[in-house]
């Protein structure tokens, strides 16, 4: 790299704007969507999409919702244009969706597409020159007046070509981009734009879709929102156009560039699934989508289920999507660090105390049930994670709410293994570890048989009596004992027995859906004569004995540790 990158590179230079009014804007509602994963997207392939694999494609569009959708270039080849058979022929265009079909501003291209668009219902005709000021320096060797020429030129032919395909019924729109646009003096830009406009007839009640490219992304949304404004306040038929951008992505600030523009009085955006697209891309629809989504703004597509969506972007492109891609990416909804887990833990708590409809999680922008993920993979357990992780995937994978007091304790269990291991806990993994910590301990006291009598006096007021038969190693014994409860009759039981020296501290028991299956789990708190304190874990279809199975839990594993 240069020392001073400027002895090479020229920066953009800004339109001088005296007021700008789009920072004082909101986006409140969505735009028109018109998706160019066909086009610009397959173009963009290392092996272009075969028919099945647009098809699926263009389905998958429909099904979000997308109304308009490029669809290809048919003039670009025969596969192409038979592409575009199959979809009008095969049926597979339902009513309410457009075609867009691309052509560059050149005569027997334009006469080839329309022979393509016969028998559509509703098509929309993109053509497109290039305009800026270095595409005219470098490519084409002409002035402004040129370039101006060859669009209105295609506009007259169009218009002329159109007639035919009207009067057969096609419900036919016209699309204008000046190509690098982002690059084009804005005077120029309007100039050309205007004139035609004024070619293609366009009225308020028959509008002509402006689209105004950042072909190659060579300056800062906000410049670029300044640009949106200046074109939108100068062009004379403005009531006769619907301005579309078509964001690319070469300084990784499509989505930002899409926004602006939107604030500066852009109605319709051309982007694509996962931002595929030439070189870095078109701007990613979802997730300019799912950011309004979060804003409070439908925005009017349908991502339900982002990883069917990526799975057939996947297929049919062979293009992966990263780990990190907003909203839809591996491990988006994933939080390693144990404070993000903590403030999630306590924003879900927070939420289900409050009964609030409302999406308040530190950490987590979008509730990843919204777009069709679990909670389940929100909290992955490595050695990084805090004392609330592991609770927190008990409850939400398996439905065990851990009292407070316990996540430090189970956390530290958890956190042994993440060290032993050397890498991250999956539920299952979390959930033996719980088992075998809490649940699965019959030694050294064995409940062999039990039963509970429960009597009532005249005031409601509860009588337990209860007898059991334990085994102490190879002793077995029997020991009786009433109370107000189960758990009080079972404490007098085994008074005066070894096991006497705890005391009670305290309890919380909650249903678990086991399969079809309900069970009862207690966690029971005892703290021993020095102090210390000790939990246990009981589980049992009777909601009377889980609890005694949590003491037994507890006695059980205070002795084991202390011997
Ligand atoms: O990026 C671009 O400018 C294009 C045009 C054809 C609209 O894809
Ligand atoms: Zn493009």
């Amino acid at each position: 790299m240069l020392k001073n990158p400027a002895e090479k590179y020229i920066p953009f230079v800004p339109i001088q704007m005296e007021r700008r009014t789009w920072p004082d804007k909101q986006i409140t509602a969505p735009p028109v969507w018109c998706s160019v994963d066909l086009r610009d997207g397959n173009q963009a392939l290392i092996d272009p999409m075969n028919v099945e694999e647009k098809l699926e494609l263009f389905h998958t569009l429909v099904d979000i919702g997308v109304k308009e959708i490029e669809v290809g270039f048919p003039s670009a080849s025969e596969t192409e244009f038979q592409f575009f058979r199959t979809l009008i022929e095969g049926g597979h265009i339902p009513d309410d969706v457009t075609i867009q079909m691309l052509v560059q501003a050149r005569p027997h291209l334009i006469q080839r597409t329309f022979e393509a668009m016969a028998g559509a219902k509703n098509v929309i005709l993109h053509f497109y020159n290039s305009t800026s000021t270095l595409q005219r320096k470098v490519v084409f060797h002409t002035d402004m007046e040129g370039v101006t020429q060859i669009a209105v030129d295609a506009a007259r032919l169009i218009r002329a070509l159109s007639e035919p395909i009207i009067r057969s019924g096609t419900n036919l729109r016209y699309q204008y981009s000046p190509e690098s646009f982002m690059g084009t003096e804005m005077d120029n830009a309007v100039y050309i734009c205007q004139r035609v406009l004024e070619e293609l007839g366009a009225t308020p009640e028959n509008k002509v879709i402006l689209n105004l490219p950042s072909t190659v992304e060579n300056c800062m949304p906000n410049y670029f929102a300044d640009e949106i404004e200046y074109f939108i306040n100068k062009l004379p038929s403005r009531d006769c156009a619907v301005i579309s951008l078509h964001p690319h992505n070469d300084r990784g600030e499509g989505v930002a560039t899409a926004e602006l523009g939107m604030l500066a009085g852009a109605e319709r955006i051309e982007a694509t699934l996962f931002g595929n697209g030439e070189r870095t891309g078109n701007v990613d629809m979802i997730t300019l989508a799912m950011n309004m989504y979060t804003q409070g703004v439908d925005p009017g597509l349908d991502f339900s289920d982002i990883n069917h969506i990526r799975t057939v972007y996947e297929r049919c492109t062979k293009m992966k999507v990263g780990e990190r891609q907003p909203y839809a990416g591996e491990l988006v909804f994933t939080a390693f660090s144990g404070s993000h887990q903590d403030a999630i833990n306590k924003g879900v708590q927070y939420r289900k105390e409050n009964r609030s409809p409302l999406w308040e999680i530190p950490y987590l922008p979008i509730d990843p049930a919204d777009v069709g993920r679990q909670y389940e993979p929100i909290i992955r357990i490595n050695s990084q994670s805090g004392k609330g992780g592991a609770a927190f995937v008990m409850q939400q994978s398996f439905g065990y709410d851990l009292p407070k007091a316990m996540h430090a304790e189970f956390g530290h269990i958890v956190q042994v293994e993440t060290d032993r291991v050397g890498t991250e806990l999956q539920p299952q993994r979390i959930f033996e570890l719980f088992q075998h910590a809490y649940v699965d301990i019959s030694s050294p006291y064995t409940l062999l048989r039990h039963a509970f009598q429960e009597t009532a006096d005249a005031q409601g007021r509860s009588h337990v009596v209860f007898r059991g038969t334990l085994r102490h190693k190879e002793t077995v014994f029997e020991v009786c004992g009433e109370g107000n409860g189960p758990i009080d009759a079972f404490f007098n039981a085994i008074h005066g027995q070894k096991m006497d020296r705890f005391t009670f501290v305290d309890y919380k028991e909650h249903a678990i859906q086991a399969g079809s299956d309900s069970m009862a789990v207690a966690y029971i708190q005892l703290r021993d004569a020095q102090g210390q304190d000790i939990f246990g874990v009981g589980v049992d279809h009777n909601i009377n004995l889980a609890p005694l199975r949590g003491i037994l839990s507890a006695i059980n594993r205070a002795v084991t540790a202390k011997q």
